[in-house]
C-alpha cells in the first residue's frame, strides 16, 4: 500500500499506540475495525480525532492527550482515511430489518435524494412535509416526493448549522391550515460586517404548492442577533391547551443562557398568531425577552410533548459529555453554563459544578454525548407496547433510542437503529409507523412491525 508521507508518519504511530487493540492491518482485534466502514461512535474527522485525543473510557478506549500531539493524532486519522480508502470501506446499506427487544421491524425508504433533511411532520394520512436545510419544504404525497419544492417560502440563512430548521402542523390544521416554520433570519448587511443572524418563526399555508398568508410570529430584538452561525435550535411543538414552544440555542455565547434580556439560549411560550400569555414567568420582569419560559438551555433540538401530561420535554446538546434529557417547567433555570456534566471540546474543564441550588437536574445525560437531535412520545397504535416512550434521535451515534419513562425517571434505554445515518429527526406518523429523518444519505426511513 503506497501512503502519502503525512500518512506514512500515521502509519508508525498507529502501528506503535494502537495495532494491539485495533490489529495490525486496521481490521480489528481486541477492538473494533477501523477500516470496515462502520463508525460506532462518529465517522467524521472531528469526532473520530476528539474519540482518539479523550478515548472512550468506558469501554477501554484509552485517551491518547497526553502521549500524542495534535499533529499527530491528525496523522494518524490521515493514516486510517487512507488505509479505509485503500480498503474499499463503505457504509453497510440501511438495514432492511431490524430486531429489538418487543419487535421485528421493517425498514423502508420513505423519501431519498434530500439535501440535507432536518424535520418531517404530516399534513394528513397521505402527506408529509420535509424541510431540508438550505431552504426547501418538500411535499411527500402519497408516498412519492414532489420534485417541485414548495414555492415562495422564506429566505433562510444556509450557512454553518442555520439554515430551514423545523416545520410543525397547526394540531387544527384541519380548520385552519396553518403550517410553522422555524429559520436563521439574517439581517441586512451594512459596512462589510459578517451580518448578525437569529432564529426566526414564520406560519403560513400551502396553496398550490406556494407559501401564503404568511405571518412571522417570532422575530428577537434585532440588537440581540449574533453573528455566530452555530446553536439555533430550534423545535416548534404546541401543548394541549394551544400554547407553541420552541427553543434557540445559546448561540455561542454561553452566558447568554442566563441572561432574561436575550433570546437565545432559551426555551420561550407564546401563542400561535405570535401573541405572547401575560403569565409567562419572566413577563413582568424588567427589560426580559417576554416569552421566555425556561432559561440555561444550551442548544435544544428535540422537542415532545407528553401525550398523557402535556408536559413538555427537550432534549439538548452539551458540551463533550454533556448531552441532556430535561423536563422543561415554566421560569426554570436548567444550568447552563453554570453546571453542566460536559468538558469543552478542547478537554478543558468548563466548570467542575454538575448540581446548584436554584438549577434543574436533567432526568438522564449522556456521557460521551451521542449528540441528541429530534424528539417524539410515540404516538401511535402499530408499536402497540411503545406507547407514549420517547423515540431520541443521535447525530454522532446515528442512532434512535427508545426510553421508557416512569415518574420523571428513565427505567430502560434501547437503541432501535443504529448506523443507517446520521439522525435529525423522530416522529410517530399518522399510519404508527415511526419516520426517521437521516443526514449522510439524506433520506428518510420507516420503520412498521414485521407482520408476524
Ligand atoms: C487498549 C486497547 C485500545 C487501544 C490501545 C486503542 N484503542 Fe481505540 N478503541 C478501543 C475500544 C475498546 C474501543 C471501543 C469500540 C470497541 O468496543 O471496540 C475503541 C474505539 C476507537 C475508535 C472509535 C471507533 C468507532 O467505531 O467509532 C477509534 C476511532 C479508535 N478507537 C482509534 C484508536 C486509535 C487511533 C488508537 C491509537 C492511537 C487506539 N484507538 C488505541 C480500544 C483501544
Amino acid at each position: 500500500m503506497v501512503l502519502p508521507a503525512f500518512a506514512q508518519d500515521g502509519a508508525g504511530l498507529y502501528q506503535k499506540n494502537c495495532a494491539q487493540c485495533h490489529g495490525a492491518d486496521l481490521n480489528g482485534g481486541n477492538a473494533t475495525s477501523l477500516v470496515d466502514g462502520i463508525w460506532q461512535f462518529g465517522a467524521e474527522n472531528s469526532y473520530v480525532t476528539r474519540n482518539i485525543k479523550f478515548g472512550i473510557p468506558h469501554l477501554g478506549m484509552p485517551s491518547y492527550e497526553k502521549t500524542l500531539s495534535d499533529n499527530e493524532i491528525r496523522s494518524i486519522v490521515s493514516y486510517i482515511r487512507e488505509s479505509e480508502n485503500n480498503a474499499g470501506a463503505q457504509k453497510p446499506p440501511t438495514p432492511e430489518e431490524l430486531e429489538t427487544m418487543d419487535y421485528d421491524i421493517h425498514v423502508e425508504t420513505f423519501a431519498d435524494g434530500l439535501e440535507i433533511p432536518w424535520a418531517i411532520d404530516f399534513l394528513d394520512n397521505n402527506t408529509a412535509l420535509i424541510t431540508e436545510r438550505p431552504g426547501k419544504l418538500r411535499i411527500v404525497k402519497n408516498g412519492v416526493l414532489q420534485p417541485e419544492p414548495v414555492k415562495n417560502t422564506p429566505e433562510v440563512l444556509h450557512e454553518g448549522q442555520g439554515g430551514l430548521l423545523d416545520v410543525a402542523i397547526d394540531p387544527e390544521y384541519d380548520k385552519n391550515s396553518w403550517v410553522y416554520l422555524a429559520y436563521s433570519h439574517v439581517l441586512p448587511e451594512s459596512g462589510g460586517q459578517r451580518p448578525p443572524a437569529m432564529t426566526r418563526l414564520e406560519r403560513g399555508k400551502i396553496v398550490d404548492n406556494t407559501w401564503t398568508d404568511a405571518e412571522v410570529i417570532f422575530e428577537a430584538p434585532h440588537e440581540t442577533y449574533r453573528t455566530t452561525r452555530h446553536h439555533y435550535g430550534c423545535r416548534i411543538v404546541f401543548d394541549p391547551l394551544g400554547y407553541l414552544y420552541f427553543a434557540i440555542g445559546e448561540r455561542g455565547t454561553a452566558e447568554h443562557a442566563q441572561d432574561i434580556t436575550r433570546p437565545n439560549g432559551k426555551v420561550h411560550r407564546i401563542h400561535k398568531d405570535g401573541s405572547v400569555p401575560k403569565d409567562n414567568p419572566f413577563y413582568n420582569e424588567k427589560n426580559s425577552i417576554k416569552s421566555l419560559y425556561s432559561f440555561g438551555n444550551r442548544n435544544i433540538q428535540g422537542m415532545a410533548i407528553h401525550p398523557a401530561t402535556g408536559e413538555l420535554w427537550a432534549t439538548e446538546h452539551g458540551p463533550m459529555g454533556g448531552d441532556e434529557l430535561n423536563l422543561i417547567k415554566s421560569g426554570k433555570n436548567y444550568g447552563w453554563p453554570v453546571i453542566t456534566y460536559g468538558l469543552n471540546y478542547n478537554g478543558t474543564v468548563i466548570t467542575e459544578e454538575t448540581h446548584k441550588e436554584g438549577m434543574e437536574q436533567p432526568i438522564l445525560y449522556w456521557k460521551p454525548s451521542i449528540a441528541v437531535c429530534g424528539l417524539d412520545f410515540y404516538r401511535g397504535d402499530a408499536f402497540e407496547k411503545w406507547k407514549n416512550r420517547l423515540l431520541v434521535g443521535a447525530l454522532k451515534y446515528e442512532e434512535v433510542r427508545l426510553l421508557q419513562i416512569e415518574d420523571e425517571r428513565v427505567v430502560h434505554e434501547q437503541v432501535i437503529l443504529k448506523g443507517a445515518g446520521r439522525v435529525r429527526d423522530v416522529s410517530t406518523g399518522p399510519d404508527g409507523a415511526i419516520y426517521v429523518v437521516l443526514n449522510n444519505p439524506g433520506k428518510v426511513v420507516r420503520l412498521a412491525p414485521k407482520p408476524n
